[in-house]
């Protein structure tokens, strides 16, 4: 028995990290960009584990992304200096180009989605 459900024996029971990502009780308001909640390395909601924890983007255990750590230094690196040093605006682009709609292996878009498209208004050679 789990959550009121019966699950027959030898039945294959799995996760996956979106429904994790936008499970309401672990990240509230889960489609909205809210990067202050990552704020302070706080505790989940239940208190047992840091808001971390839930973060499964690069899975967890024993088979956790080996390049977890260079993916991250590249982000922090690349998107702080896209932002400090541009001033972008989105051309074409709304949000149906990002919100997922389907799962092939990974969560993808609209099929006609051409992804985000920006215009650079200013900045500084990089
Ligand atoms: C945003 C970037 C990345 C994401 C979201 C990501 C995500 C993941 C996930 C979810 C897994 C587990 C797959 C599974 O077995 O279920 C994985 C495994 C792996 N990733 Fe990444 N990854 C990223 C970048 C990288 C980079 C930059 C490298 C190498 C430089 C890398 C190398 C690996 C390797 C070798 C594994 C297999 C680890 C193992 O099974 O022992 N990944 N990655």
């Amino acid at each position: 028995m789990y959550g009121g459900r019966q699950i027959p024996a030898g039945t294959a029971v799995s996760m996956d990290a979106y429904h994790i990502h936008v499970n309401p009780d672990i990240f509230p308001d889960p489609h909205e960009f809210k990067p202050e909640r990552w704020l302070g390395d706080p505790m989940s909601f239940d208190g047992k584990h840091r808001l971390s924890y839930y973060l499964t983007s690069f899975s967890r255990g024993s088979r956790v992304c080996i390049g977890m750590y260079l993916a991250l230094m590249d982000m922090y690196v690349a998107l702080a200096t896209l932002f400090r040093r541009h001033k972008l605006e989105l051309f074409e682009t709304d949000r149906s180009d990002v919100d997922f709609i389907m799962d092939l292996v990974r969560p993808m878009p609209k099929w006609d989605s051409k992804g985000v498209r920006v215009i650079v208004k200013t900045g500084a050679p990089i």
